[in-house]
Parts: structure tokens; sequence; C-alpha cells
């Protein structure tokens, strides 16, 4: 199997490029090519099943909680990450991944119901909060550089990428937020650079939550 096809698994799957394959940027850019391509097939599929099967479709979105299986997907992808919901009041943490709670120190059930902004702090820049607002109300992406907090308020340079996921219909079903500390020990060395295993962590949830609305659609007869 090619270096590329083993580094988009890789990705999706959020585990460590270092021990499997030695990368060339060539294949980690053939590796995002990929990815993109899985996406955009996915959509496109989602949005023709969801026009066919309209009408048999459970409700599968706005889930509070979010449903079993959703979360056991979400729970094979080892990056910090969260998930917020933005159809509910001051948009909370309706997902958080393990890696999010190890990175922050706080316990899952401290953190879901929570508007993000907790791990802001005193010399958290307002500019940078500013500009997370702004995407987030234009449904854009973001990526920052931003002075975030644990529960023990030690502070770490998180580098923040911010992305919509949509469901079947193009509606905005979700934000999801991957986290990297810089400096810390997941943000790149020998394997991938930051901005890939943000990407690769987008591309795992969206393949995670347009899966499940799929199987919803095509399951029931
Ligand atoms: C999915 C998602 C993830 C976020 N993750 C973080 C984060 O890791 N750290 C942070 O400081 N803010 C994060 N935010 C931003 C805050 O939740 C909030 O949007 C920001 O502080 C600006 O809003 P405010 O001015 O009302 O506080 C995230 C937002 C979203 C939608
Ligand atoms: C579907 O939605 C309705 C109303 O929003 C709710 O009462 C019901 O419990 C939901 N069903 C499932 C399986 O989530
Ligand atoms: C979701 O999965 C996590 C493990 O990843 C588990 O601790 C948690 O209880 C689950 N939550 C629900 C609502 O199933
Ligand atoms: C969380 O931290 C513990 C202890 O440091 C470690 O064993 C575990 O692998 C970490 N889990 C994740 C998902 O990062
Ligand atoms: C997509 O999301 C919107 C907004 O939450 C919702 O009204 C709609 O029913 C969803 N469509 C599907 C097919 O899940």
């Amino acid at each position: 199997m090619s270096c590329t096809c083993i580094l988009v698994w890789m990705i999706l799957t959020g585990l460590e490029a270092e021990e499997l394959c030695e990368a060339s940027d060539l294949e980690k850019r053939k590796a995002a090519t990929a990815i993109n391509n899985i996406l955009s097939v996915l959509t496109h599929y989602s949005e023709l099943t969801g026009r066919l099967v309209s009408g048999k479709r459970c409700n599968s979105s706005g889930m509070v909680p979010l449903s079993s299986s959703l979360n056991i997907s979400l729970g094979r992808i080892k990056q910090s990450f969260v998930l917020t919901n933005p159809h509910l009041p001051d948009m909370p943490i309706v997902y958080a991944s393990d890696a999010f709670l190890n990175l922050t120190g706080y316990a899952r059930h401290e953190v879901l119901g929570q508007n993000c902004r907790f791990l802001s702090g005193p010399d958290t820049d307002p500019k940078t909060i500013c500009q997370i607002k702004k995407a987030i109300q234009s449904e854009q992406a973001c990526s920052v550089r931003i002075l975030n907090y644990r529960k023990d308020r030690s502070s770490f340079w998180n580098l923040l990428h911010i992305s919509p996921v949509r469901n079947a219909t193009g509606k905005i079903a979700f934000y999801v937020g991957v986290q990297i500390e810089e400096g810390g020990k997941n943000e790149g060395g020998k394997g991938l650079s930051p901005e890939m295993r943000q990407l690769g962590a987008v591309g795992a949830v969206k393949v995670a939550v347009r899966s499940l609305w799929m199987g919803a659609g095509t399951s029931k007869t």
C-alpha cells in the first residue's frame, strides 16, 4: 500500500504518523487532496440521499444528548476537539473528546453544556476572541492562536481551528473546534503539521456525522 494511502487512513483515524511512515511533503499534499475528495463525495452522496429519503429520516440532528452511535464514532478520534450546537442558547459543548479533557484538566460533566469561553482568561487577547466571534457569525472556518487556561489556571497557547459541520441539507448542524497545544507533545514533531492534524480531525468528525445521517436515511425501507 502506498504511503499516501496509509497517511489518509491515519489522518482520518487521528493516528500518529511517526512510526508507520516517513511521509514526504508531496505525500502529505496528496493525502490532503484525497481527504477533500472523500469529503466532497460524501457530501454529494448525503445530499442525494437527503433528497431521496426525506420524510423517512428520523430526527438525528439537534440531538440533546448526542445519539450513542455518534458518540461512539467520535470516541475513535484521538485528537482534542469539541462539538458545539449553534441551535441551543449560547452554543454549548455537546461533545468533548478524551484528549480535550486531558489537555484542559476538566471532567466531561464540567464542560458539557458550557460555552468554550471558559478556556479564555485574564491575558487572552480580546482581538482574537473577536476574530472567532466574527467567523462564527459569518459561518466561516477560522484558525487562531489563542491563550487559554486549564482548570488549574496554568496557561497554554492553543492553535485553535473552528469549522462549521453541515448536515445533509447543507444546514449547519454543529461547529467543531480542534485544539492543539503549541509546543505540546502533539503539536507535530516528526509527524504531521498542526494544520494537517486539524484538517484530519475536522475531516474525521464530518465523516462520522455524515455517515450517521446516511445510515439514518438508508437503513429504513
Ligand atoms: C466549536 C467551538 C470551539 C471553540 N473552542 C475554543 C477554545 O478551545 N478556546 C477558546 O478560547 N475559545 C473557543 N471557542 C470560542 C468561544 O466559545 C467563544 O465563541 C468566544 O469566546 C467568543 O465569544 P464570546 O465573546 O461570547 O466569549 C470555541 C468556539 C466554538 C464554536
Ligand atoms: C424526535 O423529536 C421529537 C420532537 O422533537 C422528540 O419528542 C423525540 O423524542 C425525538 N426522538 C428521538 C428518537 O430522538
Ligand atoms: C460517550 O462516550 C464516552 C467515551 O468516549 C463516554 O464516557 C460517555 O459516557 C458517552 N456518553 C454518552 C451520552 O453515551
Ligand atoms: C490522557 O492522559 C493519560 C495520562 O496522561 C494518557 O494515558 C492517555 O493516553 C491520554 N488520553 C488521550 C486521549 O490523550
Ligand atoms: C439539518 O439541520 C437543520 C437545522 O438544524 C434541520 O432543521 C434539518 O431538519 C436538518 N436536516 C436533516 C436532513 O438532518
